[in-house]
């Protein structure tokens, strides 16, 4: 299901409200969250309306999508920076439930399969925050990534390393490698909405729009999802088919 809002403004309302009522729903929820600039709003919007009508969230659990390999959580490009700045310092989720990779593991790949098994120790994630990135991936997943795959090490491709040096002070300062789950790990989740604003995701979401379900398009893997939301703004669902935008249009009712 696609819903297109007007605005950021809107996309990010939205797409708190949908957690938020998850998590007033299921206080034990497991939630696989996402890192990146989409998010911010999202994660703003969500501590505000927190403000205004509390939740209990210190039931809940938590698993983000990837990490780079080599920053440590003090690096201030690190995801785990990121989610502490953005929302783990102002909510009391016990810090033995918020889970990331650990991008200085001394064995990342005994500690990539144990990520995936605590995801699904912990019973699969019930709803899965994602982003999406100019060359349609999902967490870290470049393209050609398995649809099988679970938590992994990845070499990031050299798309992905231009679009996130926005963040560094330097392009050479970038990570080469990441740690993400895999599509598999994310398929599993009961629920998915994948979240693009902004008129540079205009592209990859009318590609992804059109794709079939394809390696080369890791987003489109998500189209055998049975829950799926994908949550846009006016900018990055510009190029869809006007049938398609039409129909998708939402409009919030709070
Ligand atoms: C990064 C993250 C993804 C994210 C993507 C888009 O590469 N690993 O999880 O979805 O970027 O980020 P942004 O929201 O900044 O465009």
């Amino acid at each position: 299901m696609y819903k297109i809002f007007d605005t950021v403004d809107e996309v990010s309302r939205y797409t708190a409200q949908r957690l938020l009522t998850k998590i007033k729903a299921a206080p034990t929820a497991v939630l696989g969250l996402a890192t990146g600039s989409t998010m911010e709003p999202v994660y703003a919007q969500m501590l505000q309306d927190l403000q205004h009508t509390p939740i209990d969230v210190s039931q809940l659990t938590t698993f983000n999508l990837d990490e780079y390999i080599g920053l440590s959580a003090q690096h201030p490009q690190s995801y785990n920076y990121y989610m502490c700045q953005h929302l783990f310092n102002q909510l009391n989720i016990p810090t033995e439930n918020v889970h990331l990779p650990d991008g200085l593991a001394s064995n990342i790949d005994t500690a990539c399969q144990a990520y995936s098994n605590a995801i699904e120790a912990k019973g699969g994630l019930d709803l899965q925050l994602l982003g999406i990135g100019s060359n349609g991936h999902i967490g870290f997943n470049e393209p050609h990534t398995s649809f099988n795959s679970r938590t992994h090490i990845v070499e990031l491709s050299e798309q992905t390393r231009i679009d996130n040096g926005r963040f560094f002070n330097d392009q050479n300062e970038v990570p080469t490698h990441a740690i993400t789950m895999g599509i598999q790990d994310i398929l599993n989740a009961k629920e998915i909405i994948l979240v693009a604003t902004g008129s540079n995701k205009s592209a990859i979401i009318a590609q992804l729009f059109a794709s079939a379900i394809d390696e080369a398009l890791p987003a489109s893997a998500l189209k055998q999802h049975k829950n799926l939301t994908i949550v846009l703004d006016r900018d990055a669902a510009a190029l869809l088919p006007e049938p398609a935008l039409q129909n998708a249009i939402s409009t919030l009712t709070a």
